[in-house]
This record gives structure tokens, sequence and C-alpha cells, in this order.
């Protein structure tokens, strides 16, 4: 695997891999890796002769009171599990390379839909700046196809419609959602639940997996299903971001005929806000 921390010279590579024909496939990650990011870059040599990894953490789409400073960064290990999957590059910018004019003056990419709901009512501009750096990112590598992870429901959602609305020319690859043996997501933040919080925290993927069986066996009350489910998690000692029962396509609140719906769910430990999501389609 070839690390390059310069936009240049990634450039040059991937041009002679385009020229010879080669399909090209794209992991943007912010690093501390583990299983749940190996799967997307195995899903990308699946389909791809080229995969190409990115690690940054993107201090755009954290917000000033956030994690950014003590986000894990793990980058030797990083690498080894990178080697392990056969991924072919990896791109690992400082700051400076990605926004040279400052963050303040960084040009930006707007998703004026699905923003300002669920993560990015309790996080404003973060998704401006996942669009924003992931906008770069397909500038720099122009992938065939990129893979998102489904457990990050709404960013897959809004890159989506970033792509759509900009008439960018990229896959978009969804990877199912990897989790611990109780059910937990798998999360680079994972790291800051204590080991006194840790057997409870799965109560949000039952709280996710009750709703869905409730909701499957034909409870409709949507309102208080969501209301029991707060419950739940916070009888378990959490404080509840959103537990919403939304439209899968646009993330509204769903409505009593939707078939598509997606359950997603936010909840703060004592060092880190967890997400998860499930999906769930009904027989119309
Ligand atoms: P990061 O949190 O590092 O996640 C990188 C990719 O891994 C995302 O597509 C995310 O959805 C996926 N992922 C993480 N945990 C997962 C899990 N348990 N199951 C399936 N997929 C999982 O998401 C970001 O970075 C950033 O916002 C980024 C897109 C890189 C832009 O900065």
């Amino acid at each position: 695997m070839q690390v390059f921390h310069h936009i240049k010279n990634l450039r040059q590579v991937l041009k002679a891999e385009r020229m010879a024909g080669k399909r090209i496939g794209f992991v943007p990650t912010m690093g501390n890796l583990h299983d749940a990011h190996l799967e997307l870059v195995r899903s990308a040599r699946q389909t791809c002769d080229i995969v190409v990894c990115s690690i940054f953490v993107n201090g755009l789409q954290f917000g000033l009171n956030e994690d950014w400073d003590k986000y894990p960064r793990t980058f030797a290990s990083d690498c080894e599990k990178l080697r392990s999957v056969n991924c072919d590059y990896l791109f690992h910018p400082d700051d400076n390379e990605m926004y040279p004019n400052g963050l303040e003056h960084q040009t930006r990419v707007i998703c004026p839909t699905m923003t300002d709901v669920l993560c990015g009512a309790s996080r404003p501009g973060h998704f401006e700046g996942v669009t924003t750096v992931v906008t770069k990112l397909f500038h720099i590598v122009e992938p065939d196809e990129a893979v998102f992870g489904i457990k990050d429901y709404q960013q897959l959602a809004v890159i989506r419609r970033m792509v759509e609305d900009l008439c960018m020319d990229i896959e978009i690859t969804a990877a199912p959602i990897h989790r611990e043996q109780d059910g937990l997501a798998m999360s680079s933040r994972n790291g800051f639940i204590t080991e006194e919080e840790r057997p409870r925290v799965a109560v949000l993927y039952q709280t996710l997996s009750w709703v869905s069986d409730e909701i499957k066996g034909g409870n409709k009350d949507y309102s208080e299903l969501q209301s029991k489910a707060r419950a739940k998690i916070e009888a378990e000692g959490f404080r509840v971001d959103y537990f919403n029962i939304c439209n899968s396509k646009d993330l509204e609140m769903a409505a009593f005929d939707d078939n598509e719906i997606t359950i997603l769910g936010a909840m703060y430990t004592e060092g880190a806000r967890l997400i998860d999501n499930v999906s769930i389609v009904l027989e119309g």
C-alpha cells in the first residue's frame, strides 16, 4: 500500500490507473479503523480494480464543543489494517493540504434537505462539513465508486442527494451495519464508552429492534412507540438525543401509509454520542 500526504502525488498515480482502464473504488474515513471500515474496503475490492482509502479527521464537520481534538488518531495501526485487506492507496492529508485557505474561508457545499433534522439538529453545520470534505475528496480521487456505511444513515442519504444534485458521476454503494456481538454498532467513538456503561449501551440497538418488531407486527402508533423507546433507553441511564420513526427516503416523520421505514436513534453516554438505525420494508 502506498501512502500519500499530498493531493498532487496521489492524483498522478490515480491518473495513470485511470488511463490503464482501472475501476477506482474509494472509502473515505476519519481513521481509528475497526472491522466495519475494513468491510467497506473489502466491498470496494470486490467491484473495483484499485481501492483508495482516505484518513482525515475533518475539522469542518465538528462543532466547537465537539470531540475533534480528542478524536482517536491511530495512524500506524490503521495502515497495518488497511494492508491486511489489500488497500492499494491511502490518502492521509494534513489540515493545511485540505484547507490551505483556512476553515473559515473554505468554499462550502450545502445540501438544503435532510440536514437540519436528526443528527443535523444537534450538530448544526455538521453535514455542511461532511458534504464539503466529501466533495473535495471526490475531486481529488475521482472514483468510479465510493462506499459508505449504513450506520451513518443520514450521512449516506445526504451524500446520495448531493451526488444526484451535483451530477457527480460516482456510484454510491451502501455497506451494512457491522455490529459487536451484543448488537452495538461498531464506531470509533465506542472507545469512549466506560467499562461500567458497556453492558448497557446495547439498549440502543435493542430498542430499535423492538420498535421494528412492533411496526412489523402492525403497531402504527408511531408517536407512542417513540415515547416508549425513549423511556426504555432512559431507564438504562442514557440521555436520548433523538429517537424517530422516519420515511426511509426523505427522513421526514413516517406517515401512516409509508412502507419504507427507518428508525433512527442517538443517545449520549458519559463520553460519547452513539447513533444507530434499523430499516424495514412493510408489505404494500
Ligand atoms: P468515519 O466515522 O470514519 O466512517 C467512515 C465510514 O465507515 C462511513 O461511511 C461510516 O458510515 C462507515 N462505518 C462506520 N462504522 C460503521 C459500522 N459499524 N457499520 C458500517 N459502516 C460503518 O463517516 C465518516 O468517517 C466521515 O463523516 C467521512 C464520510 C469520512 C467524512 O469526513
